[in-house]
């Protein structure tokens, strides 16, 4: 089965991550490298997370002009990732101009990185979108129009909360992936994050991958928390 979990190594170092990858026994885990990390380490950090033979989502919520975001997206095709992100609100010129950069930076015979765009933030709540961004309508309604934006500009899909998953998929098709921060077991804190979710409602509304940081990164059996995740996305009862 494919993990429903991805990992986010939201660490300032590449020891931090040996360190806390190490108890997984080299497990093969989907992992999440933002910009803490990429920011600190460098490219060299996707290649040492490859070769432990990872699959790795970066997450860096490229925003920019279009001709900036191609030329970012090029180059960082050749990293090899297997997900990569934009933020939808960047619109639709930059979204395709994204892709075209991922084609053209990926060589042949090679499989170009799929791409998400981000929608709203899951430490977003609704007051901040129409106090903030002066977005009127619903928060869910601007999260199912950048999907749909996203969609129509060619991306593979988007991260929203769990809460909006599920209107997504029924727009959008079951095909287009739903990535949902902001997750959390019942005893968990809820840090920043104002959309969360429990696994099991995640699984519920249908979402692709589930990313959670903290509360396995913080954890002091990492291992354990993680497997709390998947056990409450399969239904097990501990
Ligand atoms: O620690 P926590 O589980 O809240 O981590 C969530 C991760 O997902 C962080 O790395 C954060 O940057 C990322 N993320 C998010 N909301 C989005 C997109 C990414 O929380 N909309």
């Amino acid at each position: 089965m494919k993990t429903p979990v991805i990992i986010a190594l939201d660490f300032a170092s590449k020891a931090e991550v040996s360190h806390f990858l190490e108890p997984f026994n080299g497990e093969r885990l989907f992992v999440k490298v933002g910009m803490e990390l990429f920011y600190q380490e460098g490219p060299q950090i996707i290649h040492d997370i490859k070769e432990k033979g990872h699959r790795i989502f970066l997450d860096l919520k490229l925003h920019d002009i279009p001709n900036t975001v191609k030329s970012a997206m090029k180059g960082l095709a050749r990293l090899q990732c297997d997900l990569v992100n934009v933020h939808a609100a960047g619109g639709q010129e930059m979204m395709m101009a994204a892709l075209e950069g991922l084609e053209a930076g990926t060589s042949g015979g090679q499989k170009r990185p799929l791409c998400i765009a981000v929608t709203q933030l899951t430490s977003t709540s609704e007051e901040q979108m129409k106090k903030e961004q002066l977005i009127q309508v619903p928060l869910q309604e601007s999260v199912l129009h950048y999907g749909q934006l996203a969609k129509q500009s060619g991306l593979d899909g988007v991260v929203c909360s769990s809460h909006e998953a599920a209107i997504i998929r029924e727009v959008l098709g079951n095909r287009f992936l739903t990535v949902t921060p902001g997750i959390r077991l019942k005893e968990d804190a809820v840090g920043d994050q104002k959309r969360v979710a429990t696994p099991e409602l995640a699984k519920k509304a249908g979402v692709s991958y589930m990313v959670v940081g903290r509360s396995i990164t913080k954890s002091n059996q990492p291992v354990e928390s993680y497997q709390k995740f998947i056990h409450a996305w399969e239904g097990v009862q501990l």
